[in-house]
């Protein structure tokens, strides 16, 4: 079952997470644990990340025990390119806060053999002992990280070929459709509904039919975010607009 939690608006979605956040990293790093976050990208993070930042500038907030797995990568953008996600995270997150460069995991796009670097990915989430919280947003189409519809509920780490909505939706960020990648790595289903508890994030009208679709319908391929209501301790955050469909 999910779990939704309504919140004035997204600023304070965004402080409730973080403190979420903050009180993990309090409490594991009181015995000597790191905490592992699973991160997103796009739009809808960005309060969050920000509240982060603010929280480790003005009340000393350490992420010197945090380790990171983002979901995804475009396929073919590497670390200069404005538009890949290791760009993102490094511009809006990592960039501003004391994690260890070392700690930071993003898959690279840009790997010779997809599938090896998919395979090692998932040995390295294992590796740091597991996700203990995933963000997450969610796609017009369904898509948690960028798992597609039809994408299987075990379906891992891997090269996926993006739906033209998904296409369309993040060609604003790269002022043309042609330059949107065709491709990307990301996390499986499987793979983030491991992970020990799961936040998503989704706020506005635009996003009301397909959160409805996620919390209600009965959980398929044909729409991915569905298998999260699979999960033990999965909730959503939302805004008024967001969840006027449910
Ligand atoms: C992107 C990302 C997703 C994200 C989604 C929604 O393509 N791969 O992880 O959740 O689309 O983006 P936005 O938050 O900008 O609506």
């Amino acid at each position: 079952m999910i779990r939704t939690r309504l919140h004035p608006d997204k600023q304070s979605a965004a402080q409730a997470i973080a403190r979420e956040i903050a009180d993990l990293i309090e409490i594991r790093s009181k015995s000597g644990k790191p905490t592992v976050l699973g991160l997103a990208t796009g739009s809808t993070p960005l309060p969050l990340y920000a509240e982060l930042i603010r929280l480790h500038r003005e009340e000393g907030l350490s992420f010197r025990s945090v380790i990171t797995f983002n979901l995804d990568e475009y396929e073919g953008l590497g670390p200069d390119h404005a538009q890949s996600y290791r760009y993102f995270m490094e511009a809006n997150l990592f960039g501003h806060l004391d994690i260890p460069k070392s700690a930071i995991h993003i898959p690279d796009g840009r790997a010779a053999d997809p599938a090896g670097e998919c395979a090692a990915y998932e040995a390295a989430i294992r590796a740091a002992g597991g996700i203990d919280l995933q963000v997450l947003g969610i796609g017009r189409t369904g898509h948690i990280g960028f798992n597609e519809p039809p994408s299987a509920v075990d379906s891992r780490t891997r090269w996926v070929h993006l739906d033209e909505v998904t296409r369309k939706d993040n060609s604003v960020f790269f002022g043309d459709l042609a330059q949107v990648p065709h491709g990307a790595l990301t996390m499986g289903v499987a793979t983030i509904l491991e992970a020990r508890r799961v936040a998503l994030l989704a706020f506005g009208e635009t996003k009301a039919d397909i959160v409805a679709r996620a919390v209600k319908e009965t959980p398929s391929a044909g729409c991915p975010a569905t298998w999260l209501q699979r999960h033990q301790d999965c909730t959503f955050h939302l805004d008024a607009a967001a969840a006027k469909r449910l």
